[in-house]
């Protein structure tokens, strides 16, 4: 949520910063700004509301001076609506500070009382001005911009990333974080700062991982990091083991269409290495002994949005092969019922993004219970693994898109990983039984390519729902979950009504909104699990015998289902608790075709962000 960009170095900082704010564009983009320092004693701006291409238009029209060292942003509002005033960077009464921010600081109301009080004339509704002004008063009084951010992050209150510049200073970029993320970006005589890595990616791939509660000072020749006392902190470096060409569009017209197409790629990766010399699962961090695995005797999920979709269809794994109860919560929802939770609660945490304000302080409220908390995330250095006691990283690389697809299947796999994991330790199911489902893993990648292959018979389908105006989805078991992520996929990119039901709740109330060919899709589960293949059947007849037009997936050879479907997509046969790996794929491509055929920006629905760091 909001996209932030600094730099400092020989190249022109308007060129770096903007490139660096349309690679994080996926974050925000009511509005987007620059700010740069050059020869004057004035930070010159430039912003503008609505997407990155209105700013750039802007500076097209009236280019600025060339400079060195700039930042951006590119923003998702909080406080204030999308307009010019209200976009960043903000800057002081004189002009010779200015900052950029990504989170809320909560406590604005006062200080900007009492900086009215005092004469200042705040011209926006942002929150964030407020710093703007504190910070030039901090370097009007003879303070460096450095010192000056180290007193000013101690009077706020709230979640930040912030990033400034001081015009009299002009070869100094500095930040702070706290609950809000930032990497830096190490060059050779320049360096970078992001809010994420494909911010900086095509310049350099050596990255410092920032603490919590920490002020980085850039210059061109290197980086010092301090908490907000001022006393000397240390950074992580690593690198970064993805390119330029993950973040780029590689042909496709949208990343989204570009990360559906990965997937059989994502889910490999995200198998790899996981087995020991002597054929044992690992988790890539884990500061949870065997015992203390051993004596977990609920598991709670924790997630939103499709993450939390991955979670439930976790619960059925878990439950299956573990044996252990596992609730599924909405990150939001958690900490205000005050869930039962004791050491031998295991939390799971599920972000892709690793960032999720609701999902941080979901984590922090279970650890605080003394619970453990694992967390499965796409994100390397982001939050929510750091404050966590076990990590299985998912290997879906960037994903752009914010409709989730890539990081989604590779959090189902992280899911089965981390069931089968338990199983493992706690002696629920044997060696072979394990080894064998990791080979029926393995050979997801097929499968789903298998899916990819029959990507038009599913175009030809969407394009047919132009003028549709309500779609349903029906799924049992681990279809549910399915079908509610189908439905999601929907309403966040076609902004269409979609709503997936359980398939044997249909009778208990949604059945009463079906009529005349309103279509309907549904999860047919394998036939392996009769019962529930028979009882799916029910359904459908159900809602068909009504007038509704039947859009089946179901794997290939299922006669049964013939009669009932009007379209027919085939699946490849796989065992049921794995089918979602494949069934959910022809949902995100007529998702994705039918948003295209209807027009919309399917990369940026409309008020979304993928990384969503405020409650
Ligand atoms: C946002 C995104 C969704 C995502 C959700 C959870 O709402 O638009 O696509 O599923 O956040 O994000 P996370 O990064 O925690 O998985």
């Amino acid at each position: 949520m909001c996209g932030i960009v600094g730099y400092v170095g020989p190249r022109s900082a308007q060129d770096v910063v903007v490139d660096g704010l349309r690679r994080l564009e996926y974050r925000g983009y009511d509005s987007a700004g620059i700010a740069l320092v050059g020869e004057g004693d004035e930070v010159v701006v430039a912003k503008k509301a609505g997407k990155l291409a209105n700013l750039e238009k802007v500076l097209a029209d009236e280019p600025v001076e060339v400079a060195h060292t700039g930042i951006g942003h590119t923003r998702w509002a909080t406080h204030g609506p999308p307009n010019d005033p209200n976009a960043h960077p903000h800057r002081g009464c004189a002009s010779r500070v200015a900052v950029v921010h990504n989170g809320i600081i909560e406590n604005f109301a006062d200080l900007r009382a009492r900086l009215e009080a005092d004469d200042h004339v705040l011209v926006s509704e942002t929150d964030t001005e407020t710093v703007a002004h504190l910070l030039e008063m901090q370097v009007a009084s003879g303070e460096d911009l450095t010192v000056a951010m180290q007193r000013v992050c101690q009077m706020l209150d709230g979640a930040f990333t912030l990033v400034a510049v001081d015009a009299e200073d002009p070869d100094r970029v500095v930040a702070a974080r706290r609950n809000s993320p930032l990497v830096v970006g190490v060059g050779e005589g320049e360096m970078f700062l992001g809010s994420d890595v494909a911010a900086f990616i095509e310049h350099t791939r050596e990255a410092l991982e920032l603490g919590q509660d920490q002020v980085v000072t850039l210059t061109r020749e290197g980086v010092e990091v301090t908490d907000f006392a001022g006393r000397p902190a240390e950074a992580t470096r690593y690198h970064v083991d993805w390119d330029l060409s993950a973040a780029e569009k590689d042909g496709h017209d949208w990343f989204m269409r570009k990360e559906i197409f990965e997937q059989p790629r994502a889910v490999a990766d995200s198998l790899l290495g996981r087995r020991t010399r002597e054929g044992l699962l690992q988790l890539d961090e884990m500061r949870l002994s065997d015992d203390e695995v051993r004596s977990i005797d609920k598991i709670i999920i924790i997630a939103a949005g499709t993450s939390f979709y991955a979670g439930l269809v976790a619960k059925y794994a878990i439950e299956h092969w573990c044996r252990v109860p596992v609730e599924v919560e909405l990150s939001s929802e958690f900490r205000y019922r005050d869930p039962i939770l004791d050491y031998s609660t295991l939390v799971v945490a599920i972000s892709q993004s690793g960032e999720t304000a609701d999902t941080l302080q979901a984590i922090r409220h279970a650890r605080a219970q003394r619970s453990k908390v694992l967390a499965i995330c796409n994100t390397n250095g982001s939050t929510i693994p750091r404050e966590s006691d076990a990590v299985i990283y998912t290997h879906a690389g960037p994903e752009i898109g914010v409709a989730s697809t890539k990081g989604f299947l590779t959090q189902l796999v992280a899911c089965y990983l981390l069931a089968l994991y338990v199983a493992q330790v706690k002696g629920t199911r044997f060696g072979d039984e394990i080894a064998e489902i990791l080979q029926q893993l393995e050979a997801m990648p097929d499968h789903i390519q298998s899916v990819l292959d029959g990507a038009e018979q599913v175009y030809d389908l969407a394009r047919q729902h132009v003028d549709t105006k309500s779609v349903l989805f029906l799924g049992r078991h681990a279809g549910y979950p399915v079908a509610l992520e189908g439905a999601l996929k929907l309403k966040e990119i076609a902004y269409l009504h979609a709503e997936g039901f359980a398939a044997g709740e249909l009778k208990h109330g949604p059945i009463a909104l079906i009529e005349q060919d309103l279509p309907v899709l549904c999860v047919v589960p394998p036939r392996g699990r009769d019962q529930l293949h028979e009882k799916m059947l029910s359904g459908i007849q159900e809602v068909r015998a009504r007038g509704a037009r039947t859009i089946c997936l179901a794997e290939a050879g299922d006669e049964r289902i013939r009669p009932y479907a009007d379209e027919l997509v085939a699946l490849p046969q796989v065992p049921v608790l794995l089918q979602p790996l494949v069934s959910v794929v022809p949902l995100q491509l007529f998702a994705c075709e039918l948003a295209t055929a209807l027009g919309h920006d399917v990369d940026q629905p409309r008020n979304l962000a993928k990384s969503v760091t405020v409650e």
